[in-house]
């Protein structure tokens, strides 16, 4: 059995940033209430017709393939996680096989939302320590301001999300103590709609009913968050998926070098960082700068830290995401 590690890291967001201020000016809020609940500053927002999720995924793609050393050739595998795929079908993962032209490899998409990336490590790693392929390219990538309500009715999700990608290669690692030591995944279905989008489902409503209502008022093409559940069920979560993650491996709190949690809110991750009694230095947040970019959030994250040099070889690096489903989850690795 083999090991898997993350050998290139790779990000991209668009330039056009959009701060509070700008955001006030189209619907009821202000610079003061964003920030006191979520510590957005500003996000980036694409420009329509320039990127899609795909595109800012290949963009991402490319840096980590660079690093990594390797070529596109030896890529045996995609995954790519993303809420807000290009097309309903096919998924981004073959749209991402076309535009890097690499060879025929299997491409698979995650639907994880906000532990997309943690997910799709996850399934990664696994094809990794089977052996059965060797380079595997991960990708997480949101284009949210496409579908997002920027009226004072959707104030309390538009302000949150902003657009972005972030990719990594995991390659096989010979060394057992080195790379990802384990991952861990968890749901709880019986929340699925607090955090949701329900439309196009199928389940949800008829194509042709969509079509006959043609109704203005259809909120259901919008994301929906019950936000103050949500954060309950996050901190407890975080916490939880943490410390399994560290037990398995008979770790302690302390011997966390870089904690990278999802970005889905400043107030969760500073809760956490309380909790387990984490300095600054141990843990990485910059949703300052870019909002909740879901599944793209972690993957960004990581990167910045690493081209910041906060995480070096032999560090105990600790991913960790909470989001829609609801869904959670945690990668335990040995930099
Ligand atoms: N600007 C100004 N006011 C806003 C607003 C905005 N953007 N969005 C909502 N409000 C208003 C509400 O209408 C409400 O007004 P009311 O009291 O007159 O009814 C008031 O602010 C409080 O709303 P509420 O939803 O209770 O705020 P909150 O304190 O729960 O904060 C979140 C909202 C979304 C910031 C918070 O619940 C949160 O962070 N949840 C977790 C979200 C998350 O992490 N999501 C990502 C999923 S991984």
């Amino acid at each position: 059995m083999y090991n898997s590690r993350i050998s290139g890291l790779g990000f991209y967001v668009p330039d056009n940033v959009v701060t509070n201020e700008d955001l006030s000016k189209l619907m009821d809020t202000n610079d003061a209430w964003i920030q006191e609940r979520t510590g957005i500053k500003e996000r980036r927002h694409v420009v329509k017709g320039k990127d899609t999720t795909t595109i800012m995924g290949v963009k991402a793609a490319k840096i980590a393939i660079e690093r990594a050393g390797i070529d596109k050739d030896d890529i045996d595998f995609i995954v790519f996680a993303t809420l807000s795929p290009d097309y309903y079908f096919p998924g981004a993962g073959v749209l991402v096989q076309r535009d890097l032209d690499i060879k025929t490899v299997g491409a698979l998409d995650v639907r994880n939302q906000c532990s997309g990336f943690v997910y799709a490590i996850s399934i990664a790693d696994q094809y990794i320590k089977s052996g059965m392929y060797k380079n595997i390219l991960v990708i997480g990538s949101e284009l949210h301001s496409g579908g997002l309500d920027f009226t004072t009715r959707g104030r309390g999700v538009s302000v949150i999300f902003g657009d972005g990608a972030g990719a990594a290669i995991l390659t096989r690692e010979e060394d057992p103590k080195k790379g990802i030591l384990s991952t861990h995944l968890h749901s709880e279905g019986q929340y699925a709609e607090e955090l949701s989008l329900l439309a196009p489902g199928i389940g949800h409503r008829w194509v042709s009913d969509i079509l006959k209502d043609n109704d203005p008022d259809d909120v259901s093409y919008y994301p929906y968050m019950n936000g103050q559940l949500v954060f309950k069920n996050a901190v407890v979560r975080f916490s939880e998926v943490i410390m399994e993650g560290l037990k398995k491996n008979k770790l302690d709190v302390k011997d966390i070098d870089m904690l990278i949690p999802h970005q889905a809110n400043l107030r969760i991750s500073q809760f956490i960082q309380r909790k387990f009694g984490l300095s600054d230095d141990q843990v990485y947040n910059n949703i300052m700068n870019y909002g909740n970019t879901t599944a793209a959030s972690i993957p960004i994250a990581l990167t910045e830290a690493w081209e910041k040099d906060r995480i070096k070889e032999g560090d105990l690096v600790v991913l960790a995401a909470f989001g829609s489903g609801f869904t959670w989850g945690s990668v335990i690795m040995r930099w």
